[in-house]
């Protein structure tokens, strides 16, 4: 097997999808080992997560730059010293900026069906329109919110009594594993970008197999 893909995974919060992918690449079929975990505040579950499991971890707040640009020149800097092959934002609530863009490609995931509900409340924003079906989806990050081309989405029902954190719940034990999945083959079987279609392999998501 060729060597595992290294990714660096960007969290803001509980980084249970992180989790999820620290622990799919503990198996060596998988093809992708976390080499580095970012975050843009400290104290976060997240970062516990990476510590527990003895990867290396790096904290870029913005309130500590003179200005936006010279923090994503920065973090852009601490994530090109880990040589990933792919950047993860898993639940990081800030956008990327160029440096970081131009440097690696970055995977994103939302809690949401898009092009509906993008930014920070995805659940919340879903429910309070009183959409019946909402999910998730695995994109590639741009300079938008949200805006990247779409990889992979799943469906999830909104049921009835459902509250933010409950749906929220639901949405994230179908986030993570699609998550793990997408993450994973890119990584093994490489992919194209052609306008806002993404390849994995020699199929794009959707397809039959
Ligand atoms: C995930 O649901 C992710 O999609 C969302 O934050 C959650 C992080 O959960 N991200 C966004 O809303 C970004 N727009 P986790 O910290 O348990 O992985």
């Amino acid at each position: 097997m060729s060597k595992a893909g290294r990714l660096v995974v960007l969290v803001s919060g509980s980084g249970t999808n992180l989790q999820a992918l620290l622990d799919a690449s503990a198996d060596p079929s998988y093809g992708a080992r976390v080499v580095a975990v970012g975050a843009d505040r400290e104290g976060i579950e997240g970062l516990a997560r990476a510590a527990r499991a003895d990867v290396p971890t790096f904290v870029e707040k913005l309130g500590e730059y003179a200005s936006r640009a010279d923090w994503d020149a920065a973090i852009a800097a601490r994530i090109a010293s880990y040589e990933p092959d792919l950047v993860v934002s898993a639940g990081f609530m800030k956008i990327l900026g160029a440096p970081t863009l131009d440097a690696c490609p970055v995977v994103n995931t939302h809690p949401a069906l898009l092009p509906s509900f993008p930014g920070a409340h995805g659940v919340r924003d879903a429910l309070a329109h009183g959409v019946k079906v909402t999910g998730c989806t695995v994109m590639l990050a741009d300079s938008g919110v949200d805006t990247g081309p779409i990889i992979a989405q799943e469906a999830v029902a909104v049921l009835p009594d459902d509250d933010e954190a409950a749906l929220h719940e639901r949405i994230k034990s179908v986030e993570r594993r699609l998550l793990v999945e997408i993450v994973g083959r890119m990584v093994r079987e490489g992919w194209t970008v052609s306008g806002r279609t993404v390849r994995i392999g020699n199929r794009t998501e959707g397809e039959s197999k």
